[in-house]
């Protein structure tokens, strides 16, 4: 079965999630972009929706629903987003698609974060992924010799802003053992905007699409 097929399969049984009169937290990717197409099938009966990027915000207004702001939502009742990779733990790495900033802010007001992917995002280790870090341009240099002084090999993205004007770069030969320790680690270094690390707030659940049907961590 192609990957696509399984973040398909993944996003439809994270519909079951969505309850009459919510407003959803809507993350960003191919796998999210599966979801947002579902939610239109049930569009009447959702308030609304926040969304973690510019490019989903307008994948959900095309659909005609409503984007809401979270400073006016408060607290999402559900957030649903992909993931680069996941451990068995529901640590994530995310930011592939480069918008994990709004991604952390709506998992940290999420009552139920479900991550949705294909099994193949399933690993023990976190980290052969490199780990997106978005970054302020002027500590460019000094956030790099951070993260090779933590023995990382940080990569710019290039041709690549963020959604809040910042750039990315992407840490390689990373095996992240310690996912919260390194987490926080990361977030003190001046300049570091977002890691795209996802261990202090993990998925509630995981939802993987497989060539035998949807996997749920935990079963
Ligand atoms: C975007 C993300 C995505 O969730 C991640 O890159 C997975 O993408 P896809 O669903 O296309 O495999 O973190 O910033």
């Amino acid at each position: 079965m192609e990957p696509d097929q399984m973040k398909k399969m993944a996003a439809e049984a994270a519909m079951a999630y969505v309850e009459n009169g919510m407003i959803v937290g809507v993350g960003t990717g191919s796998t999210a972009n599966h979801f947002i197409d579902l939610l239109a099938g049930v569009r009447s009966r959702i308030d609304g929706a926040v969304a973690s990027s510019e490019a989903s915000a307008q994948r959900l207004r095309d659909h005609g629903i409503a984007v809401l702001d979270l400073n006016a939502v408060g607290t999402l009742p559900l957030y649903v987003d992909g993931a680069d990779e996941a451990n068995p733990y529901r640590q994530l790495i995310k930011g592939g698609g480069g918008a994990l900033t709004r991604e952390k802010i709506a998992a940290a007001a999420s009552e139920k974060f479900i991550c949705i992917a294909d099994e193949s995002k399933l690993v023990d280790v976190l980290g052969r992924f490199p780990l997106p870090v978005e970054v302020i341009p002027m500590a460019r240099g000094l956030v790099a010799r951070e993260l090779v002084k933590l023995g990382g090999q940080p990569i710019l993205r290039q041709g690549f802003t963020t959604d809040n004007g910042h750039i990315i770069l992407d840490v390689h030969n990373l095996e992240i053992l310690e996912p919260i320790t390194l987490e926080t680690q990361l977030n003190q270094i001046p300049g570091v905007v977002t890691v795209g690390l996802f261990a202090q707030r993990p998925a509630d659940v995981l939802l993987l699409g497989s060539g035998t049907g949807v996997k749920r961590v935990p079963m």
